[in-house]
């Protein structure tokens, strides 16, 4: 994993996977080679372009011959067309389709916010190193590459919020039964990645059956097969009840059926029946108001002889800690869009990440999971919440993360220390 030469040497490679391609290698391997180029020719003419400056850029792109990009054809209905302008109209529908090209006016070609994400997401196969510190770094790679280059192990809390099946994002949209496949095969990568006594937690978010207000087994399915198809064991669940999470517009809000789904939850799996866990490490929880009464009381009992004569043993009745036995309830609103790495992405013009979690949830998983100096790995870091509460915590971090933007805007969270270093 290294530097500015690697991210070169990846860009030569992404422009070589579609040079020597030529308009005589017609079908859907022509077409998804050039979606990038198709892309890129609409970036670089600043989001939109007519079809016949499109064609003229892709074909100086790609560097093809002029009888490479004037080949004809004649059509059923005795038409002649030009061959390498149809295939590129074909991967302008299938960008299309994908929501990469807007479905706009005719005649002028418009590049989507979907469109310029896919740009900076990087191809599978390939790692960069984009920053680093002392006791971290984040690589801009997907997780499935980045669990290659992470020693076996060497882990000791995989912590990751996914994309949820069905939302749709900039990083894409993937339904049930291909998620709970990929997530499957993640599984069986990550805990080779874990220490014996690791954990793996998971936040994950109900979801409802497409068109009905009924839930989806998605979680449930997800938890049976990391206990059947990958071995682990379920450690425990958290819930994360989030008081500012908005309602579900059709079954909540119009429809007033379902009441607002305000938890999600975070799954805790291990490799032993018996991870490395120690509530002591959790934030403090205070005293509900009763019993912090009920100690005070306790405080003056403890300074009195009893009737008896009897003198009572402090130790005995001293308070054990600070707060009241935590559970496994942690509310947090959703992070907050006026903090410091906001406004950073806003004057670096960088998309502030659309689902990041709030501190406290990394917080409490990595306290109770974890002790200082081990490593905690994010394999889907959109903003790195998870690698700077990490390091706040004297933890050690690995961020992974496809889409370029979000990383580069992640940085911002950790710039500032004299031990950074950025390799963008
Ligand atoms: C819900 S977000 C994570 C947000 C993060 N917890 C935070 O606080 O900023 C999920 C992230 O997974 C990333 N992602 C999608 N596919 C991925 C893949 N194959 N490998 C790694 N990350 C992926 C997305 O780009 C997105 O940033």
């Amino acid at each position: 994993m290294n530097s500015p030469t690697r991210r070169r040497k990846h860009e030569a490679k992404r422009e070589s996977a579609v040079s020597g391609a030529s308009a005589t290698q017609i079908g859907p391997s022509f077409q998804n080679a050039i979606q990038l180029p198709l892309l890129k020719a609409l970036e670089d003419a600043g989001g939109s372009s007519r079809p016949a400056d499109v064609y003229k850029a892709i074909a100086s792109k790609m560097a093809l011959s002029a009888e490479a990009t004037t080949g004809e054809r004649t059509s059923a209905s005795g038409e002649r067309y030009n061959i390498f302008q149809q295939q590129i109209r074909w991967a302008r529908q299938t960008a299309v389709l994908k929501g990469h090209i807007s479905n706009g006016a005719r005649g002028i070609w418009t590049l989507s916010q979907a469109g310029r994400a896919e740009l900076t997401k990087i191809r599978r196969g390939s790692i960069v190193l984009v920053y680093a510190l002392e006791n971290g770094m984040a690589v801009w790679s997907h997780a499935e590459d980045a669990a290659t280059v992470i020693e076996p192990r060497s882990v000791s809390l995989i912590f990751l919020s996914p994309p949820y099946p069905g939302v749709r994002r900039h990083y894409g949209s993937i339904q049930v039964p291909e998620w709970l496949d990929w997530m499957k095969r993640l599984t069986l990568l990550w805990k080779d990645l874990l220490a014996d006594n690791g954990t793996l937690a998971i936040n994950l978010m109900d979801r409802f059956e497409p068109g009905t207000p009924s839930y989806s087994p998605y979680i449930e399915r997800f938890t049976l097969s990391a206990i059947d198809d990958a071995g682990l064991h379920l450690a425990g669940r958290q819930f994360w009840h989030s008081p500012t999470k908005l309602g579900n517009i059709q079954w909540t809000v119009k429809e007033r059926h379902q009441p607002k789904n305000t938890v999600e939850q975070i799954l805790l799996f291990s490799k032993t029946k018996r991870p490395a866990w120690d509530i002591r490490g959790l934030p403090p929880t205070p005293y509900a108001k009763r019993s912090d009464a009920q100690l005070q009381r306790d405080d003056t009992r403890l300074n009195t002889v009893r009737p008896s004569g009897y003198d009572l043993n402090p130790a005995a009745f001293a308070r054990r800690s600070t707060g009241s036995l935590p559970g496994n309830l942690i509310v947090a609103g959703g992070a907050s869009g006026s903090d410091k790495y906001s406004r950073r992405c806003r004057e670096a013009g960088l998309p502030a990440h659309p689902a990041r979690f709030p501190a406290e949830v990394p917080r409490r998983i990595i306290g109770l999971t974890t002790l200082e100096g081990q490593t905690v790995y994010d394999p889907m870091a959109g903003s790195n919440t998870t690698g700077q509460v990490a390091l706040e915590m004297d933890r050690r971090f690995i961020a992974s993360e496809p889409m370029l933007d979000y990383l580069k805007g992640s940085a911002f969270r950790f710039d500032h220390r004299p031990d950074f270093e950025s390799y963008f």
